[in-house]
């Protein structure tokens, strides 16, 4: 990253969290309408859900809530980005503060609750922005935090935002919104999914369920069960914990909220592994949490994602991380002798990893 850049962005890590993330959309925003990226290492492209993504590095939800900055973050070299969550109708979300960093443990900790400018706003700024120079794009659909009928609220959001998207994002797995997460039961996830499936009518856009990692092994091969047997296409794993490992050290770590980041990834990389197993490899699964590094990235790809995303990583490394990842983990595939990043998907399923007996 040139030097000016890097220099702005420390000045940015001295602003309180929500403040630093308003300050960074606004400069995206303002600044002039980018060309195209460079083009990747033709062994990065794959094939999912009938997309052809250029690389398998994504932005995870949240970054982006309304869609205003997504082009100018293609520029940076994600392969595809998600937009979202957005709600029915517009809604602040919890009060602040809401957003903390925990700099000494490389995790944020947020309770954010939602702030969305709500559907219609959305899709009329999508439908502004139009398709061209767009990077592949998915678009995460949330609840309202009053609304009775998540089911209701969730085949709003495909019927407003489906003309405008690559892939949607069911998402019932944020942990500010009271009781969401229990939309992954297995009987409240079986009609959520119907609704949701119906209202997409065809089989366009794809439709993807992302979920908690903080699931015992019951709900884990429910979810596998219902996703395999509804007509989705994929599950992005996963949002954030609430758990609280006991090796954190900064002082936010008592907020309430959803953990993310570098304490993130062990856990989520496991429920990866497991829901790769539990779905035989059948359903593209989404790696994302705790990813800040090819390393990161090709151990979930291995584990069983096709694709992969990222967040909390970027508050602390800024956006050049995404062209040293995507450096390294070419580097990493041709070293293990693969011509196609589709060959490593779910390899630690298959043989034995490497120096294990
Ligand atoms: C500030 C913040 C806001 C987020 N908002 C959303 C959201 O609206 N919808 C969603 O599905 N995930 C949201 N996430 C979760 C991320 O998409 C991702 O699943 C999680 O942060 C783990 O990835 P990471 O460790 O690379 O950040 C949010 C994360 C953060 C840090």
């Amino acid at each position: 990253m040139p030097a000016f850049a890097e220099a702005v962005l420390s000045l940015i890590r001295l602003l309180p969290p929500e403040t630093a993330h308003r300050f960074t959309i606004r400069l995206l925003k303002g600044l002039p309408r980018p060309g195209a990226a460079p083009a990747d290492d033709s062994i990065l492209g794959v094939r999912v859900f009938g997309l052809d993504f250029p690389n398998p590095i994504g932005l995870a939800a949240g970054f982006d809530k309304n869609a205003e900055v997504f082009t100018r973050m293609g520029r940076f070299g994600f392969g595809f980005v998600e937009v979202g969550s957005v709600t029915p109708r517009p809604q602040a979300g919890n009060p602040r503060p809401r957003l903390f960093r925990l700099s000494a443990d490389q995790a944020v900790i947020n309770r954010m609750g939602f702030n969305s400018d709500g559907q219609a706003a959305v899709a009329a700024r999508l439908a502004r922005a139009g398709r061209a120079r767009r990077p592949i794009l998915g678009i995460n659909l949330g609840k309202n935090k009053e609304s009775l009928d998540a089911a209701a609220d969730y085949a709003a959001g495909v019927a407003a935002l489906a003309p405008h998207a690559d892939y949607l994002v069911v998402n019932v797995s944020s942990p500010n919104t009271p009781g969401l997460r229990e939309l992954q039961d297995r009987g409240a996830l079986e009609k959520l999914l119907a609704a949701v499936v119906a209202a997409r009518g065809g089989d366009r856009p794809p439709l993807l369920l992302k979920i908690a990692p903080d699931l015992a092994l019951a709900d884990r091969k429910d979810i596998a069960e219902v996703a395999l047997a509804s007509r989705i296409d994929g599950l992005i794993v996963s949002n954030t914990t609430l758990d609280r490992p006991r090796s954190l050290k900064s002082r936010a770590a008592s907020e309430a909220g959803g953990l993310s980041g570098r304490p993130l990834f062990a856990p989520s990389t496991a429920l990866l592994a497991d829901m790769y197993r539990l779905t035989e490899g059948k359903l593209p699964l989404i790696g994302v949490g705790g990813i800040a590094s090819g390393a990161d990235a090709y151990a979930k790809i291995r584990a069983g994602a096709s694709l992969v995303q990222l967040y909390t990583a970027l508050v602390y490394r800024g956006p050049g991380l995404v062209a040293r990842i995507k450096a390294d983990l070419a580097l990493r595939l041709k070293a293990d002798g693969l011509a196609r990043l589709a060959y490593a998907v779910g390899a630690d399923h298959r043989e034995p990893r490497k120096g294990n007996a």
